[in-house]
């Protein structure tokens, strides 16, 4: 049976823009008691302004930040029912390329911050039975040339939540792992990749590549995210929502 998401307490990193922001604002909508994170801090406010989520700004990498949002929001929801990844970064180039500072941040940032969160979160999700959320990405199953550090990222993502599933199931705490085809956000205009004219440019391009003939939304990524966060018997799962971009479909 699906669980009610009125009044659970959810943390969402990464909320201050693109996806992260319309699972607040869904949640939110929805009842949900949310934590909101990301690293600036006016974006952060700005969308627990608009939801009336909780804000605590924080960087995933950071081991007092990654405290203090789970604190803040086993403060404002009086414990934790889930805890959403959506904190992450673009990092691409050529092989020859690549630095190891790059990515070793892409990793800090995508890998290793959302995993150390989810140890300091696991105890309070235990206590209420709850939920992780990771986000993987078509990056998984089509290859985008020059973006492999991402896709390794998401490569771990996608596999540590089986590993994971097995290890906090005993305790009742569900991990799932949403991958979403194109949405249009900010990611690649943060990592300095492209303006926001080229970015929609190229998502209403890889918009013909899905099987639905566009790119999805926010909302209908966020929509996927509280189906692994309700659904009781979910776990381990990897969820495909792509409009069919996964598909790689062929005209030959
Ligand atoms: N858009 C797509 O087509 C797509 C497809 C598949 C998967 N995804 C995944 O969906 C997730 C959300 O991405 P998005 O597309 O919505 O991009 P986005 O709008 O850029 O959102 C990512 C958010 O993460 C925050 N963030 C980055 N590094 C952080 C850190 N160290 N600590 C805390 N917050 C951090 C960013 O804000 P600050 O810079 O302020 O911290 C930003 O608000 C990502 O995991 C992404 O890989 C996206």
């Amino acid at each position: 049976m699906a669980r009610e998401i009125a009044g659970m307490s959810v943390l969402v990193t990464g909320g201050g823009s693109g996806i992260g922001e319309g699972v607040v604002a869904r949640l939110a909508g929805l009842g949900a008691r949310v934590t909101v994170s990301g690293r600036r801090e006016h974006r952060v406010a700005a969308v627990a302004e608009r939801t009336g989520a909780r804000a605590a700004a924080g960087d995933v990498t950071v081991p007092d930040d990654r405290r203090s949002m789970v604190d803040a929001a086993v403060e404002h929801g009086g414990g934790l029912d889930a805890v959403v990844h959506a904190a992450g970064n673009m990092y691409r180039g050529p092989i020859e390329e690549l630095t190891r500072q790059g990515l070793q941040d892409v990793f800090a940032s995508n890998v290793i911050g959302p995993m150390l969160l989810t140890g300091l979160a696991a105890p309070h999700l235990a206590e209420r039975r709850g939920a992780v959320v990771f986000f993987g990405s078509v990056h998984t199953v089509r290859a985008f040339p020059g973006a492999s550090p991402y896709a390794a990222t998401k490569g771990a993502l996608e596999t540590l939540t089986g590993a994971l599933a097995a290890e906090l199931g005993p305790r009742g705490v569900r991990v799932g792992c949403v991958r979403p085809g194109g949405v249009l956000t900010e990611i690649n205009q943060r990592a300095g990749l492209m303006d926001d004219a080229t970015a929609a440019a190229r998502m209403t391009a890889l918009g013909a590549e899905h099987a639905l003939g566009r790119a999805g939304t926010p909302d209908e990524v966020a929509e996927a995210v509280q189906y692994l966060i309700t659904a009781e018997w979910v776990t381990g799962a990897l969820l495909t929502v792509d409009g069919g971009l996964g598909l790689g479909i062929t005209g030959a």
